[in-house]
């Protein structure tokens, strides 16, 4: 290859990484695709990713090729890498045993023998140092100063996308938080059994999801989404709410009016964690044949996320005891949920649920007492 070629191709390899990594929002995720994206702008055969975690004064790593999804920590000072954070500059070795700053701790654990490497700062946008990019054992010599060049420019966009993770995520879990908050306020009946309520029916829905093999993402929205499904029961009186015993014709219409209160109090959100929400809050007791309320859909009609919510919310109302009711055996609320196939449930959903049954009951006998 010429200078000129290997010059263009780095450049391709520039632009592809950054549209790449903007893209992903999950740091675990994010960390993995900066680190495979490496290996191939510096055509070496590992690459890692230290995050500087400032609580524990460590750097840790996911990324570590060879011993999948375990994590890295060393104390911020060891290694090349800490002699890198702390020290805010760039490290270029031929060979790493013969340096007395290489940490082989990581090399007995994952088996891999380092030879050459390339260690460079990751700062964020303030000049602070976030994390340390390593670069290991280049194919053909050692990494030489264009190769530095790259890995400069290549970690401080990773560097942004990263803050940019972080933020997100930060942002998702107060969203979430806020969710739970929000949610227990709505049926403050017993505040213990609320909240394992919402977890089951988070931890549920989520299950049945992935047994529709539906996308991470769809997982997660509903995992998340689902505490809100009876936030309108903010709008039903204590009387009827905390009513000990079977409710007269009159207040459990009175009650049913919560999925519209839900409906209503989430309409016309602008997140679409929110917008989810607002789908199951309104139609979690519609049922597949449309005898259900508020509005009597029927089949596919009814939002896909709700049809799920409501197989979780019911076999979880089984399963727990409630004021006007004893809870029922788990074996008997599944005969019951798969009985209603068809008629109050989404056939595809109760296979979802037969399919993780399994795992549903390990949650369910979890958290009982
Ligand atoms: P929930 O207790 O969370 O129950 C959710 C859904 O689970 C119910 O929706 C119903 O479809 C199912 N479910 C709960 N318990 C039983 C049961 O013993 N047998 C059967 N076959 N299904 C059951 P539904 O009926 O629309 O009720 C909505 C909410 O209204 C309930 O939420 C609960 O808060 C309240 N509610 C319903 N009936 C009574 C009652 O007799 N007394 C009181 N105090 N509240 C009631
Ligand atoms: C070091 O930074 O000293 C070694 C780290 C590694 O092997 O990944
Ligand atoms: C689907 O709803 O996408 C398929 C569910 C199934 O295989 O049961
Ligand atoms: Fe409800
Ligand atoms: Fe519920």
């Amino acid at each position: 290859m010429t200078e000129t070629e290997k010059l263009r191709n780095r450049l391709n390899l520039l632009l592809q990484f950054g549209e790449v990594v903007y893209k992903e929002t999950r740091l675990g995720k994010l960390l993995e695709l900066i680190a495979a994206q490496l290996k191939k702008a510096l055509d070496c055969d590992r690459c890692t990713v230290f995050i500087l975690d400032k609580k524990t004064d460590e750097l840790w790593s996911k990324v570590a090729q060879g011993i999948q999804d375990s994590e890295i920590r060393m104390p911020s000072g060891k290694g090349i890498a800490g002699e890198v954070a702390t020290k805010d500059r760039i490290i270029n070795i031929g060979d790493a045993y013969g340096s007395p700053q290489f940490n082989r701790e990581i090399d007995l654990i994952t088996g891999y023998r380092t030879r050459s490497i390339l260690a460079v700062p990751l700062k964020d946008a303030g000049g602070n140092i976030m994390g340390v990019f390593e670069a290991m054992n280049k194919n053909a010599g050692p990494f030489d100063s264009d190769d530095e060049g790259v890995l400069q420019l290549i970690s401080s966009i990773a560097a942004s996308a990263i803050e940019n993770a972080r933020l997100y995520e930060r942002l998702y879990q107060a969203q979430l938080e806020t969710i739970y908050r929000l949610a227990m306020t709505a049926e403050y009946r017993d505040q213990e059994d609320t909240a394992v309520h919402l977890k089951h029916v988070s931890a549920y829905t989520a299950l049945i999801a992935e047994g529709m093999g539906l996308s991470e993402q769809e997982i997660e929205n509903i995992r998340s989404a689902s505490p809100l499904h009876d936030i309108g029961k903010v709008g039903i009186p204590d009387a009827i709410l905390l009513k000990p015993a079977k409710l007269s014709e009159t207040e459990y219409a009175e009650m049913k009016k919560h999925a519209g209160y839900g409906g209503k109090i989430l309409s016309d959100a602008a997140s679409d964690l929110l917008r989810i929400a607002c789908e199951i809050a309104e139609s979690h007791h519609e049922k597949f044949d449309g005898t259900g309320y508020p509005a009597g859909l029927k089949g596919e009609q009814i939002p896909l996320y709700a049809r799920i919510m409501a197989v979780a919310d019911v076999f979880d109302a089984l399963c727990m005891p409630r004021v006007y009711k004893q809870a029922w055996p788990p074996e008997k609320a599944r005969e019951f949920i798969v009985s209603e196939s068809g008629k109050a449930f989404d056939p595809e959903v109760v296979k979802g649920f037969e399919r993780m049954y399994h795992e549903i009951i390990k949650v369910a006998a979890g958290n009982k007492q």
